[in-house]
């Protein structure tokens, strides 16, 4: 009778800690490790997302492009002479296009099928970061990012989920290598296409975040780039709007009726000065929430040179003051930091 009296006081007392414990997890920020832990590792390689998953990163984050023969692979420019060997393994492939209105010389996934690609190495894209790892690592396809997180997510007995992003997904379809077929497909083969999946996917372009919500339950999450650009589809398409406009809350109202967040970067909330210190913070993001969306801005990261002054050369201090503004996630390229500072936020 004692033992069960001792019980009951015992769970009286942990049930209302368990409650509050349970609700800081359900409000914590999400950790999305940008192109995976790319301060540490070449970015977009299997490597680069393990370790981001090693430091805590609840999602990891592919960008996609198109091979010739219509694979979807984890790069973040079809152009890949900055993060892999292409140069010296093709020379004689270079060629110029016209990508988004924009001339690019180089080397291009989408006149690679997929068995050449996987010839390459992938190296450090910065001079400034970690090049001892430079040669190693593959281009990953985006089913082997599927298998990695559904992997880790056993392993580590925890959800780790998939982030990825269209990348000029209106070029793509006009070759005829359109994003969105096979990034459906795959998440569909992967059982991961209901709301409640463990996905957001993302894109600086409109139309074909629309497309995909006919096409796939799982949220869509729609990114902004500099307030004066526009998303690539409305300049084909002779839409005036610009990203800073789509900041207002009508349009947020209208991003809401086909997609779960928004993904701004960063100084659309905290604008800076010309001398680099920083504005005060504006309401895109109580607009957002308002709308119903939630927001994960990019992309924070480590090195001074990223910093505004403000932060003393601390990043924790950067990713504590967007927490405190309300942001739902954010993209980092070092996963953990971004987890220590949001333990630091949750305990404060
Ligand atoms: O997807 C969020 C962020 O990754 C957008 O920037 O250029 O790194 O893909 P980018
Ligand atoms: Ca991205």
């Amino acid at each position: 009778m004692r033992f069960l009296q001792y019980c009951l006081a015992f769970l009286a007392l942990m049930t209302p800690m368990l409650e509050e414990a349970a609700m800081a997890a359900s409000k914590a920020p999400l950790v999305i490790g940008h192109r995976g832990a790319c301060g540490y590792r070449p970015e977009h390689t299997l490597a680069s997302y393990e370790l981001a998953i090693e430091m805590g990163a609840d999602f990891i984050e592919p960008d996609l492009v198109s091979t010739k023969d219509g694979v979807l692979v984890a790069r973040h420019e079809n152009e890949i002479s900055g993060t892999t060997d292409v140069a010296e393994k093709f020379p004689a492939r270079k060629a110029t296009k016209t990508i988004d209105g924009q001339k690019v010389e180089g080397w291009f996934t989408e006149d690679f099928t997929l068995a050449e690609l996987k010839t390459l190495r992938a190296k450090e894209r910065l001079e400034f970061r970690d090049h001892s790892h430079d040669g190693k690592y593959e281009v990953p396809t985006f089913q082997e990012v599927i298998d990695l997180a559904k992997k880790q997510s056993l392993a580590k007995g925890r959800t780790i989920g998939i982030y990825p992003e269209t990348k000029h997904p209106t070029y793509f379809r006009s070759i005829g290598l359109g994003l969105e077929a096979p990034l459906v497909k795959a998440l569909k083969a992967a059982g991961w296409d209901k709301a409640d999946s463990p996905v957001f996917i993302q894109s600086f372009e409109i139309q074909n975040l629309k497309d995909m919500h006919a096409m796939i339950d799982v949220p869509l999450v729609f990114l902004y780039d500099e307030p004066d650009m526009r998303p690539y589809d409305f300049v084909v398409a002779n839409d005036k709007r610009t990203y800073a406009d789509l900041t207002k809350p009508e349009e947020l109202k209208a991003i809401a009726a086909f997609a779960k967040g928004i993904g701004p970067w960063k100084r659309l909330i905290v604008g800076e000065n010309p001398d680099k210190t920083l504005k005060a913070p504006n309401s895109l993001i109580e607009d957002a929430h308002k709308a119903g969306l939630v927001v994960h801005p990019y992309t924070f990261r480590n090195e001074a040179r990223y910093l505004a002054p403000e932060y003393k050369g601390d990043p924790e201090a950067e990713y504590i003051q967007f927490f405190k503004l309300g942001v739902d996630g954010v993209f980092s390229d070092f996963s953990d930091t971004a987890v220590k500072a949001r333990d630091k936020f949750l305990k404060k």
